[in-house]
């Protein structure tokens, strides 16, 4: 069977196709008439952030199992696989931890503003201390976590960790179970945006979470709020995001995700000096890269190797949604 690997992946998950006999076709050319060709007799294909939509899908006349190197599958056209009977596998214990440090790095940087204190010492300015502008502690401030899933909870043990209140907004989670991860249930948003410091998103991008925080939110939330999205660009408004920014009517933001990517060059947020932006590579420690490559190469194997034998029609383990 012939696998398609677009986008490069960690070499540990092509040895485990390699392993289970597989072909293994890399894909470098993005281009859709060079996709439909390439991927014509492809049995499974491993897909990091390109798009594969109908018009290539439909060209696929062997493909039975899309491996997302992510979680995410906004790229992937979900009713044609639905339609075709074609699965989706989702690397899910692979990149929690990964995001959650780096909106810890992202609240500690905008807390401390390390960079201002790291260019004085190396301008010789050290004893100029006393001019940097004031910095901060997270100790005892209120967290606000949208979305308790894999990431909301692997960033909720951090904060606690930091004697921090953890407040959560998620209304798909029973309230015991949020309590039991000694956090505090918020019953609704308005709620939690009025007493939280700082706010990490870690909810999907879709019709009800598109900009979830835009200018009402930033007329009720405090003016030393740290807001952080590593989740999809789309559910900040960014227009909303730069006047409070730029009206200094919040402290600070951090952004991986943009509502388009990459944001063009003149995008009015990255002209403040308030904001930290990074290029969607939360999950993209080495530790995790070489995770999702080997979680989305099993995922093949799995689901074809058990295909093969069974014929099996509804295959399910916990990192593989059969469409
Ligand atoms: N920046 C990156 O590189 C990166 C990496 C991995 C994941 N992500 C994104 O992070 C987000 C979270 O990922 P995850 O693995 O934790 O997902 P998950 O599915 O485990 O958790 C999502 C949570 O959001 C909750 N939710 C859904 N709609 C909500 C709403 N309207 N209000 C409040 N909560 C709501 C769900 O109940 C669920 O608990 C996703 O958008 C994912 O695409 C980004």
């Amino acid at each position: 069977m012939k696998i398609a690997i677009i986008g490069s992946i960690h070499q540990s998950g092509l040895n485990i196709l390699k392993e289970n006999n597989f072909d293994i076709l890399e894909i470098v050319n993005l281009e859709i008439n060079s996709l439909k060709k390439e991927l014509e007799e492809v049995d499974g294909i491993v897909l990091r952030t390109a798009e594969l939509k109908e018009n290539v899908l439909s060209k696929c006349k062997n493909l039975k199992i899309i491996a997302r190197h992510g979680v995410g599958y906004d790229n992937v056209d979900i009713k044609f696989l639905n339609k075709n009977n074609i699965a989706l596998g989702i690397t899910g214990t692979s990149n929690a931890v990964s995001v959650a440090e780096h909106v810890m790095t992202m609240f500690l940087y905008l807390t401390k503003k390390i960079n201002i204190s790291d260019s004085l010492v190396k301008k010789g300015d050290f004893i100029k201390k006393n001019t940097l502008p004031s910095f901060f502690e997270l100790y005892n401030k209120n967290i606000l976590i949208l979305g308790f899933g894999r990431i909301g909870r692997e960033l909720a043990k951090r904060c606690l960790s930091f004697d921090t209140k953890v407040y959560v907004f998620d209304p798909f989670i029973d309230n015991e179970i949020i309590k039991q991860h000694n956090c505090i249930p918020i019953e609704s948003k308005e709620e939690g945006i009025r007493v939280a410091d700082y706010i990490s998103i870690h909810m999907p991008l879709n019709e009800k979470t598109k900009n979830f925080i835009s200018f009402d939110e930033f007329k009720i939330s405090k003016n030393n709020l740290i807001l952080v999205n590593t989740a999809r660009g789309g559910i900040i408004n960014e227009e909303a995001l730069f006047q409070a920014l730029k009206n200094k009517s919040i402290l600070g933001a951090g952004l991986d995700v943009f509502e388009n990517e990459p944001p063009i060059k003149n995008h009015p947020l990255l002209s403040l000096n308030n904001i930290l932006l990074t290029p969607h590579n939360a999950a993209l420690t080495l530790e995790c890269r070489t995770r999702m490559a080997i979680e989305a190469c099993e995922n093949i194997v799995y689901f074809l190797n058990k295909n093969r034998k069974l014929n099996e029609k509804n295959i399910v383990n916990s990192n593989l949604i059969k469409s």
